[in-house]
């Protein structure tokens, strides 16, 4: 009769460790829609602006046949303005992709902004006739990662994996609990 007893209750012992091992899964697929949540609402803002994303300020001179400085770098979701001047004739600027198209008049300055929100280059060329070498000139932005997100991201994986981890194991001790005292009773 005694030992019946304990055995209902080391049965409701492994239940527990059942249980525990059941949340962890539930919490670690919690976690993996709130990852999903978190890079859908990212990748929405900066489609739409600079909400992730720095305001950045560049000058630039253009001349026979170059851009100066003839590269830049930006992150993924910055907002990037560029002031162009010009040192000799009118030249223009064309920026694949974004549907801008400006002239770049001597002594004047033309201001241009766009988000970058896709990585990898984005090419500017001159769109004016401005002599024999004028098809060659060309300027680049590089769009980086942005690493504010993706570290965000890897935190929240390892806080999930960490509470996972840490259910499992504790799972584990009310299991091996639950053994070291069916064997005293046995
Ligand atoms: Cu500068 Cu064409």
């Amino acid at each position: 009769m005694f030992r019946h007893t304990r055995r209902m209750g080391l049965r409701s012992h492994g239940g527990k460790a059942r249980f525990l091992t059941g949340l962890s899964l539930v919490l670690s697929f919690v976690f993996f829609l709130l990852l999903l949540d978190i890079l859908v609402v990212s990748n929405v803002s900066q489609a739409a602006g600079p909400a992730g994303g720095r305001e950045r300020e560049f000058t630039i001179t253009a001349r026979q046949f170059a851009y100066s400085p003839p590269r830049i770098r930006v992150r993924l979701g910055d907002r990037v303005t560029l002031r162009v001047t010009s040192e000799d004739v009118v030249h223009g600027l064309y920026i694949d992709g974004y549907g801008i198209n400006a002239k770049v008049y001597p002594g004047q300055e033309t201001v241009v902004s766009f988000v970058a929100n896709r990585p990898g280059k984005i090419r500017y060329r001159c769109s004016v006739i401005c002599g024999n070498l004028h098809p060659f000139m060309i300027g680049e932005v590089v769009v980086g990662p942005n690493y504010t997100l993706w570290g965000a991201l890897a935190l929240t994986v390892l806080a999930a994996g960490g509470t996972v981890l840490m259910l499992w194991r504790r799972g584990e001790e009310i299991r091996d609990r639950s053994e070291e005292a069916t064997d005293g009773t046995a």
